[in-house]
């Protein structure tokens, strides 16, 4: 004999595609009540599922522990902005084997878990072209002037990706109308509206001519390769950029001179590089420049990290605050972050910092006792092609984070402070000093601190004739063992 247990269905309303805090909670209600996956309807809006139960969801069950791998959360958060239907069911699968093995995610062989790789990456390139691919139109003139975009993403990353599009274009009035959803930034808020279609979207105009213009002063197609820039930019945004109308005659010819530019052209910065920024800025609020100076070293930095005294903070990936004892003796000032150290979030970790780290060793210093930091807290670079090459940065943005350097000192009240350079002379002292010529000596600040003027050692690395080299790394010892001496006097 056959028996059939009657199932009740569960279903799920989510009030939209990316409802993750109402998909989270009702997979907590059912998890903890053992409800399986296979039980589930998962529905966005109002149910139509004539055997759906509607009934509402069962509470938490009391003293039932659901432990979820932080991690999980993360991506879970992604991937609910992929387009499949089946992706709250996928999570809900996962959510309720990782109780049995919460190593579950690092066996990349499980089906469930390339399925949600595999979404997770789709949603990320997603968020990744949207940046690269919106243009935007200019609708109105001057204090009216408003910019409006259409972009086809192929999932529901709107919402995701609107806070990186406030944080590039703050200033600006702007909307980006997709069919999977809405969003308009005034200047002050930000509203996620309903899906758009095309027919909302501003005309071509002069924005669009100019844009024409120079995309085809600077494309070069055989340069890219077709392959590989189908693969950057693919076909099915062509239609929605202005230049794309231009890319079959600018496949056919292009010469010597366009190649070099577009090398020369920006690219996107590595997703890695991306996932670091993004996920710096959604733990950070842009903090104003506060008035009054911060009461310890630990709050100056807190304030630091959402600083935006000067525009370096919008392409940087995060600020890098100085390191080190609060109470250090001897703190060493460089220029700026580079491109290690923009990622790491820590100073003085690249090539510049391992001679750095060398010298100081050979000349008897630990820098574990000494506080390092820079004049400028945000990686200054000009993008070429996949590199960022770094970028001096100006007065104006030197003494802007002199804000910053002075607290530093101020709290830490050292002894000595060396300027590697010139940028860090001109913050220390505030006003620029001939480095070279007053290399090896202390100059006396109205407020009694001691300065050592010595060279930056991305200096050396710049030398190419190695005996030269080696001489400048000499030099730079010695300049270090005098800095030992005065620490010790
Ligand atoms: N150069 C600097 O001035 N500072 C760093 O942190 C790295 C390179």
């Amino acid at each position: 004999m056959i028996v059939l247990h009657a199932t009740t269905l569960q279903t799920v309303h989510l009030s939209s595609q990316t409802d993750f805090p109402a998909w989270r909670d009702a997979a907590r209600r059912l998890a903890t009540n053992d409800i399986p996956p296979a039980d589930i309807v998962w529905n966005v809006g109002e149910s139509d599922d004539l055997f759906a139960d509607d009934a509402s969801l069962p509470e938490v069950a009391p003293q039932v522990a659901l432990n979820v791998p932080r991690e999980f959360i993360d991506r879970a958060e992604a991937v609910i902005c992929h387009s499949d239907p089946a992706r709250f069911a996928l999570l809900y699968r996962i959510l309720v084997r990782l109780r049995a093995d919460p190593n579950l995610l690092k066996i990349a062989s499980d089906p469930d878990v390339m399925k949600l790789n595999e979404m997770e990456k789709a949603v990320r390139r997603d968020i990744h072209k949207m940046r690269a691919f919106v243009r935007f139109v200019e609708i109105g003139e001057g204090e009216d002037a408003r910019y409006a975009a259409w972009f086809e993403p192929d999932h529901f990353i709107v919402e995701r990706n609107a806070p990186f599009f406030v944080r590039r274009f703050t200033g600006m009035k702007w909307a980006i109308l997709t069919p999977k959803g809405t969003a308009e930034w005034d200047g002050e808020s930000l509203t996620i509206g309903p899906p758009a279609s095309k027919a909302d979207a501003p005309a071509a105009d002069a924005t669009e001519d100019l844009w024409l213009t120079y995309f085809t002063n600077i494309f070069n197609p055989a340069r890219l390769k077709v392959k590989a820039m189908q693969a950057e930019m693919p076909k099915k945004y062509w239609k929605n950029l202005p230049e794309a109308a231009l890319i079959p005659d600018l496949i056919r010819g292009a010469d010597r001179a366009a190649r070099e530019m577009i090398e020369r052209m920006p690219t996107l910065p590595a997703p890695h590089h991306a996932k670091v920024q993004e996920k710096y800025w959604s733990a950070k609020e842009a903090t104003a420049a506060p008035e009054a100076p911060a009461g310890s070293l630990d709050e100056a930095r807190r304030q630091a990290e959402g600083c935006r005294r000067c525009p370096l903070w919008r392409d940087a990936t995060q600020t890098v605050f100085g390191e080190g004892p609060h109470d250090a003796r001897i703190v060493f000032v460089g220029e700026q972050p580079g491109d290690r150290e923009d990622i790491a979030g820590k100073p003085f970790v690249g090539p510049a910092g391992k001679v750095f780290n060398d010298v100081l060793d050979e000349a008897g210093i630990d820098r574990r006792i000494t506080y390092v930091t820079n004049a400028v807290k945000h990686f200054k670079f000009e993008p070429r092609g996949k590199r960022r090459i770094h970028f001096k940065p100006n007065v104006v943005e030197v003494l802007a984070c002199r804000w910053w350097v002075e607290q530093e000192l101020g709290l830490i009240q050292p002894d000595l402070a060396v300027a590697l350079g010139a940028t860090a002379a001109l913050s220390l002292l505030g006003r620029a000093i001939p480095v070279t010529k007053l290399r090896g000596e202390v100059l006396t600040r109205d407020d009694g601190l001691r300065v050592f003027i010595t060279i930056h050692p991305s200096f050396i690395l710049r030398i190419s004739e190695r005996a030269d080299a080696e001489a400048e790394r000499t030099r730079f010892v010695e300049d270090m063992v005098a800095v030992r001496k005065l620490m010790a006097a």
